[in-house]
């Protein structure tokens, strides 16, 4: 039987209604029907592959004869010059073939992928993180390459490293970015006459993405200077780019291929292209096929993460906590070079209001370089961080006025029709945040809990509970507005099996699945004849990354349009060939209905291919309603916002600073969802990924740059146990997206990973009480045994109440 946590009030439909035996909507270029078929649970397209290791990862694919393996020397620096770099031992190894370093790239060694410039391939004359790749061995196995690369000689001449914002902030560092500042209103003058002021700092960590599958590349040298790449990348595209540009040769010559990726989480949006050209560059000097998998530690030192964030707020208030002013400064971590911080700091600007109005508002990001891995993508792309400022101003809020922290949450969500302009200047047009946390809160019965919370702490020495309910408001679109466009191909063969191709890339998401039913629910045509091939650049050219949670938003509409124009071709050849109107003609489950007869779809497609009519076609898609102008900090940067709330019950033992997730509720718009399991799935998941990094993920770096958190062994992700005991999961009913996205559905990849804020915000609570809830407890993240002691004995203290019965 199914896990009841899981299910509990988890709404699938009662029917087993596949897409494909919904009946498809014929009318062409009409708004397809938003019931029924649109919204159904197909299991994943490679689920029984998955569960049998059926599933092809690429260090799963057969190797090529003669193919050489690959291994990466790293810097043991954070910075300094390279004054030799002994390499001797390393070729001389037994079953080594070359030893390659920057001088042996044929092309441009420089990978940022924002044209920064600031990102060699391979170090050149100096190192600026510890995990920095200097060399790559090639050798007969991937046992012998591993053994030879640590036998290197480099001697260094140390230079000073800049390694915490701190550090940076304190020797006025270099921005690795530009920065940027979004300013509404006066906030320095509704921050003066305010009745009510505070001022603070947070501080959140950053976070390793430990997708299962390491960084993984398999580089095929073809004939003439081509290359084909088996990548486990987000960004196929980008990927080509790099290797062509590492080899300096055209993009043409250059094909990346990725079938599935176990888990990308943004890790594998800018860091694969390492790992894909260092294995291009190996094929290149031997003529052979080269494989690139990085063992986890190398993965951990090499590759960057999350960004940490120290965020120093100032908010004016009146005395029912309204919010009248917000000042705020986000300075970042970002590492070494640019890499994708400069959208990340923004992202995290953006989502610096979380769901809240602020009347009067100034933001400013610093984006630090340092001497530690270049920090990248991680879902939610910097939106986390700044929506746990939002929380922790609410909460702040709410400790100054005595005020449930709820009602703070509710007096200052978006209004629909006042209130409701963000500090970008965008106007929130269908702001539900306010009515998503208040039937969530009835559902789950918040306040009669929180009541019943206090009254057990009252009476429990050593173990405290807390409960906290946070809203969502997530973006969707790249902020970045050329990105968000998408193209697909699709083609029908003459036995009626149909194949589809687009530009997204499936990591574990559901995206492949999601375009599957699209197909099936057009063609009406069940799963078995809709097959999804692996993402190419050969099918599928200059596509954006998989990311930011628009995969199925703009790779959908692309599919739909390549559908829609081959049933087009379909419906005029049917209706010429049976002699029927062209609305007689109409795709069901049970064959294609052309006037009172049904044809089955192989028949039609049969016919059609013989009166030579084409049956493949590409599809393309950009987003409408869009723009954005960083240099004056307006535009409209998103199509929509998705919307969800999560709430928290927690307990803390004050003996040893664990803590336990007992309750969690969550309530999330996906708005009209292309597939409620799948969907299902990314809420849990993304709200565990969230809670995992607010409360027990904690990269460690020592005072030479070593991060010593670089195995499972020392960085603790969330294990099964750590789910919370009662799990209740529901998609709000009724909220086809009001914009006019693929079947009225909302992305649903990153929103739910916000909801882990409920978790930091409920362990809080309960600390809260040891001075009888006086004081905002200021609780950083992650929530770690060490930091959660720490708050409890800072609030014993200076909360003045003595803990009589502990
Ligand atoms: N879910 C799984 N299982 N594995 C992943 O790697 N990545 C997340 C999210 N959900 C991820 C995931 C991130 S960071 C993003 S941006 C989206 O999926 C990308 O896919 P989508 O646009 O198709 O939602
Ligand atoms: Mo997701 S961080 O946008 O890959």
């Amino acid at each position: 039987m199914v896990d009841p946590h899981r299910t509990a009030g988890h709404q699938t439909p009662a029917q087993p209604d596949l897409a494909g035996t919904q009946p498809a909507s014929v009318q062409q270029g009409g708004e397809p029907a938003v019931v029924g078929g649109a919204s159904s649970s197909l299991r994943h397209e490679s689920a029984h592959l998955h569960v049998a290791g059926g599933a092809r990862y690429v260090d799963d694919m057969p190797l090529p004869a003669g193919a050489v393996h690959v291994a990466l020397g790293l810097s043991s620096k954070a910075h300094a010059r390279i004054k030799h770099m002994g390499l001797d031992a390393v070729a001389a190894y037994p079953g080594v073939i070359c030893v390659l370093t920057a001088k042996d790239i044929p092309g441009h060694n420089q990978i940022s992928p924002v044209g920064a410039g600031d990102e060699p391939l391979l170090a050149e004359d100096e190192v600026f993180f510890c995990g920095q790749p200097l060399f790559a061995v090639v050798a007969q196995t991937r046992h012998a390459a591993r053994h030879a690369a640590v036998l290197a000689q480099v001697e260094y001449e140390d230079l000073p490293a800049v390694l915490t914002v701190e550090q940076a902030r304190a020797q006025g560092s270099a921005l690795v970015c530009r920065s940027l500042e979004m300013t509404r209103g006066n906030a320095q003058q509704a921050l003066a006459q305010a009745p009510c002021k505070l001022a603070g700092q947070l501080v959140v960590g950053g976070q390793e993405h430990f997708y299962l599958e390491g960084q993984a590349a398999l580089a095929w040298p073809g004939e003439d200077g081509e290359m084909r790449v088996c990548s486990s990348t987000q960004h196929p595209t980008e990927t080509q780019h790099m290797v062509a540009h590492v080899l300096d040769r055209p993009n043409n010559l250059v094909t990346v291929e990725v079938r599935r990726m176990g888990g990308g989480f943004g890790g594998k949006e800018t860091q694969a292209n390492i790992v894909a050209c260092l294995a291009a560059l190996a094929a290149t000097h031997t003529g052979r096929p080269a494989k690139l998998r990085l063992d986890r530690d190398d993965d951990m030192l090499v590759t960057g993460k999350r960004h940490d964030f120290v965020i120093d707020y100032s908010v004016g208030f009146d005395k029912q906590g309204q919010v009248l002013g917000v000042d705020m400064e986000l300075a970042a971590r970002c590492g070494w070079s640019a890499d994708l911080s400069g959208p990340v700091t923004d992202r995290a600007m953006f989502h610096a209001d979380n769901a809240y109005y602020y009347p009067d508002v100034r933001l400013r990001s610093m984006p630090l370089r340092t001497n530690t891995q270049s920090n990248t993508a991680f879902r939610g792309f910097g939106g986390p961080q700044g929506a746990a400022a939002a929380e922790r101003i609410m909460e702040e809020i709410a400790f100054a006025t005595g005020l449930d922290p709820l009602d703070v949450r509710l007096r200052n969500v978006y209004g629909t029709t006042e209130r409701n302009v963000t500090p970008y200047h965008m106007t929130v047009e269908d702001s539900i945040a306010g009515e998503v946390m208040t039937q969530l809160a009835e559902d789950c019965d918040y306040r009669k809990r929180r009541e019943q919370i206090r009254a057990f702490n009252r009476t429990s020495p050593h173990m405290r509970r807390g409960i906290a309910l946070t809203p969502v408001k997530f973006g969707i679109s790249f902020t970045a507005t050329h990105f968000n466009q998408a193209g697909a191909l699709v083609h029908v063969y003459t036995d009626g099996s149909v194949q589809v191709n687009h530009g997204g890339t499936e990591m574990g998401q559901g995206l492949h699945t999601k375009m599957v039913q699209i197909a099936m629910r057009e063609f009406g045509l069940p799963q078995d004849r809709v097959r999804i091939t692996a993402t190419t650049t050969g099918k599928v050219p200059n596509t954006s990354a998989t990311a930011a949670s628009s995969g199925a938003d703009l790779n959908g509409m692309a599919v739909l349009a390549a559908v829609r124009t081959i049933k087009d071709r379909l419906v005029a050849f049917a209706a010429t060939h049976w002699q029927v109107p062209p609305e007689q003609v109409r795709f069901t489950a049970a064959g294609v209905g052309v006037g009172e007869a049904l044809v089955p779809f192989a028949t039609l497609v049969n016919a059609a291919y013989m009166a030579r009519v084409s049956l493949s076609s590409t599809g393309f898609y950009k987003t409408p309603k869009i723009s954005w102008d960083a240099a004056t900090g307006r535009g409209r940067p998103f199509y929509y916002f998705a919307y969800g709330a999560a709430c928290a019950e927690v307990a803390v033992d004050l003996l040893t600073g664990e803590n336990r997730i007992e309750r969690v509720d969550i309530l999330h718009d996906a708005g009209q969802s292309l597939n409620p399991d799948i969907d299902i799935g990314q809420i849990e998941g993304g709200f565990v990924q969230g809670a995992g990094w607010l409360t027990m993920e904690e990269l460690f770096w020592d005072a030479a740059g070593r991060l010593r958190t670089h195995a499972p062994s020392t960085y603790k992700i969330p294990a099964c146990s750590d789910r919370p005991r009662i799990f209740n999961v529901r998609l709000l009913q009724n909220a086809p997206n009001r914009e006019d996205t693929i079947f009225r559905s909302k992305a649903v990849g990153e929103p739910p990973f916000v909801h882990g804020l409920a978790v930091l915000h409920g362990i809080s609570d309960a600390l809260a009480s040891l001075d009888e809830y006086r004081t905002c407890p200021r609780l950083n993240a992650p929530a770690t045994p060490e930091q959660i002691l720490r708050v409890a004995e800072r609030l014993r203290q200076h909360g003045g109440v003595k803990d009589e019965q502990a």
